[in-house]
């Protein structure tokens, strides 16, 4: 059968600077997922729309065409209203798993399809595999059945079904340099998150030096874009922009975060993972019809942990199992007296990656035990030789290329510190 355009035309048409018709949009979509358009053609593609942007309606139309691509889930027959929440990726970003048990307490269904981790930032699939028995994987049916019936919780592997023109175009813009451009990287979470069928969603758009948005003009743009494509699409749809210069909490790494967040649901753990975690509840559960609902309440008197321990038995897990640990540990300490001045995420992310924690190429394993400990936060006093971090690792020849990455942070000086008022720095909502 006669193809209706040729990739060449579209690809001059947006080389040019030029708008892409909807009829466009749709068959390059669908020629790309065929099969028909190579990725070479689309690699162009995407470098010429990196170069010369989408405008409101491209965006809506290419989120709407890799729907298209694959199957949608329908929720609508569970007993409960449903919320989700996307990041877009930070260091030490363990919120999810406090997060959606916390949630499912209210009885809100939270189904959190997730993904591994790639690079600098940590993946909540690689988190919850470093339980003893947990499956990342699951039916279609199984998730119905644990958000109905079950716990109302559901952490699991997005299907290879969903949004399948999303799986192939990313994965090529993560090796042709076009993943940190705002309309692509909006029309490919809101068509994973669309496609999902949940009935409310809270984004939380990472700024600074750990995450995408380095500055806080571009985490807004693209947080309004993807609110505007969620609303469009009959979803709640709420961003907040919160800060991810320094580590969240107190770990990073896989096992080490999962710890953390037992800690939160225990009713402790540090000041920023609750805030951010009460935060985002509290938007996830507005959004869901339960304004009054106290979150706080839920992680004091054990009720958000009874979810977590139920949702993590259906998957297999035993919540009561010891976490792996890693061999060799190794730590940073204060170079002198003073104030420490800076702890940036990125180098963090690097050097926890570097431990092992984080994987290069997606099919690499990761070290369940790898990480970082954090023991002081920018503007504490310290004191010259006190423990700064320490450093988690399966294989000791790991340490130096990690230490290499932190060199250039960690500062200590006489010079005070402002300290963030909030984690939490705009709410983006229509
Ligand atoms: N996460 C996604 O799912 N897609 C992007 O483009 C960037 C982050």
């Amino acid at each position: 059968m006669a193809e209706q355009f040729d990739a060449v035309d579209i690809i001059r048409t947006k080389r040019d600077k030029a708008e892409l018709t909807d009829a466009q949009i749709d068959w390059v979509i669908d020629a790309y997922t065929r099969g028909v358009v190579a990725d070479e053609q689309m690699s162009a593609l995407a470098m010429a729309i990196f170069l010369n942007g989408m405008n409101r309606r491209e965006i809506a139309r290419w989120t709407d065409a890799m729907i298209r691509s694959g199957e949608r889930l329908d929720f609508g027959k569970l007993p409960r209203r449903t919320a989700d929440k996307h990041s877009t990726g930070g260091v030490g970003d363990k919120i999810t798993l406090p997060l959606a048990p916390l949630v499912a307490a209210f009885d809100v269904a939270v189904p959190q399809l997730s993904g591994r981790g790639l690079g600098h930032t940590g993946g909540t699939l690689d988190k919850l595999e470093s339980i003893p028995g947990w499956r990342a994987n699951l039916s279609n049916e199984e998730i119905e059945h644990q958000l109905g019936a079950g716990s109302g919780a559901v952490i699991c592997a997005a299907g290879t079904g969903l949004a399948p023109a999303d799986k192939k175009l990313y994965a090529l813009r993560d090796i042709t340099g076009t993943v940190d451009c705002v309309p692509l990287i909006a029309s490919s979470i809101m068509s994973k998150k669309i496609a999902e069928g949940t009935d409310a969603l809270v984004l939380d758009v990472k700024v600074g030096s750990g995450a995408f948005m380095k500055s806080i003009d571009m985490a807004r743009e693209l947080a309004s874009t993807m609110v505007d494509l969620g609303t469009d699409a009959g979803v709640k749809t709420i961003a907040l922009l919160t800060d991810m210069s320094v580590p969240l909490g107190l770990t990073v790494g896989n096992a080490l975060e999962v710890r953390e967040s037992m800690e939160v649901l225990a009713g402790g753990g540090p000041a920023d993972i609750v805030e951010l975690t009460v935060a985002l509840a509290r938007e996830m559960l507005t959004a869901a019809g339960k304004p009054d609902a106290d979150p706080e309440q839920a992680l004091r008197d054990g009720r958000a942990m009874d979810v977590w321990r139920a949702m993590i038995r259906e998957q297999g897990g035993d919540p009561d199992a010891p976490l792996p640990t890693a061999r060799h540990t190794l730590d940073v300490v204060a170079e002198s007296d003073g104030i420490l001045q800076d702890m940036d995420a990125l180098k963090v992310g690097v050097a926890s990656w570097r431990l092992g924690a984080g994987r290069a190429r997606k099919e690499d394993p990761v070290q369940a035990g790898a990480g970082i400990e954090i023991f002081t936060k920018p503007g504490e006093n310290v004191r010259k030789g006190q423990k700064l971090l320490t450093l988690h690792t399966d294989d000791e020849d790991r340490f130096s290329r990690a230490l290499e990455s932190l060199e250039g942070t960690l500062t200590v000086s006489q010079e005070p510190v402002v300290e963030r008022a909030s984690v939490v720095l705009d709410r983006i909502a229509r």
